[in-house]
């Protein structure tokens, strides 16, 4: 399919954040970082970025607290809704990934704007590998309800790129990398070899995507003289409504640019 021709890095951003089409949010995705990176798209920021992204009719979007429990990883029902679980989790971060750097990238610059849709290009492949993983389980991606939180935290934070930058990349997609070892382990505990793979793919990934979030709030706090471990902490206390524990995967989160010194303190 083709798509429409953009002119400017904003105009291709706010297209993909408004598909509401599940194919076409992955497919927009890709093409404005495709388009981007080649150069194809003037750094013009002339869309104001929506603060509710286009969301496909399925999944069913509960209340966390209503969710239904996932059950163990080991039975195919477990499994699928496991997968289920992190496609949801993958579709949300393409707009999250699309809204910073849409949002924020007049201010933040060129290598932001690179780096954030680099990131939304993988989660859109994160979203396709879990989909098409769920469809060899004999299931998809809408047949079960998922949780609407994720987005909420991302709109509480439109106003700021330090608060976004301190509990998008920093804390929630830092909390994947603890996660995703045991439950990398579950799966493959439970024969699926090749969910495994792909849950280790996405672990690779995101300590990347951990390392860029960190990278530019150390650089923002840099040029606004803030010292950058307390100014992380009070933006968690103010934007963050969970609880940051342990166990933490200190490995991947020091690859990531995060010091044990940093997380711990805040940790409940
Ligand atoms: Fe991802
Ligand atoms: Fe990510």
């Amino acid at each position: 399919m083709l798509h429409p021709c953009h002119r400017t890095v904003a105009e291709a951003i706010d297209a993909a954040l408004r598909a509401s089409d599940v194919r076409q949010k992955v497919m927009a995705a890709r093409a404005a970082a495709r388009d981007w990176r080649l150069g194809r798209l003037d750094f013009t920021f002339d869309k104001p970025m929506p603060d509710h992204p286009g969301r496909p009719q399925h999944p069913n979007l509960l209340a966390p607290r209503h969710m239904p429990r996932r059950g163990k990883a080991q039975s195919l029902r477990g499994r699928i809704a496991l997968f289920h679980a992190l496609a949801h989790i993958e579709f949300v971060a393409i707009d999250l990934a699309l809204d910073i750097a849409g949002r924020f990238g007049a201010e933040m610059g060129r290598e932001f704007v690179t780096e954030f849709l680099s990131v939304a290009a993988d989660e859109a492949m994160h979203f396709v590998l879990l989909d098409r993983h769920l469809r060899t389980l004999g299931s998809h991606y809408g047949a079960l309800p998922a949780h609407d939180g994720l987005w909420e935290t991302a709109f509480r934070t439109r106003h700021d790129v330090a608060a976004r930058l301190a509990v998008v990349p920093m804390v929630l997609e830092a909390r994947g990398l603890d996660v995703t070892p045991p439950m990398l382990e579950r799966v493959r505990a439970a024969g699926d070899t090749r969910g495994g793979a792909i849950l280790e793919r996405i672990l690779d990934d995101e300590i990347r995507h951990v390392r860029f979030g960190a990278k530019h709030f150390f650089a923002l706090c840099q040029r606004r003289n803030d010292d950058a471990e307390n100014l992380w902490k009070s933006l968690v206390n103010c934007h963050f409504r969970g609880a940051i524990n342990p166990p933490f995967n200190d490995s991947a989160r020091q690859a990531a640019g995060l010091s044990r010194r940093f997380y711990a303190e805040v940790a409940s």
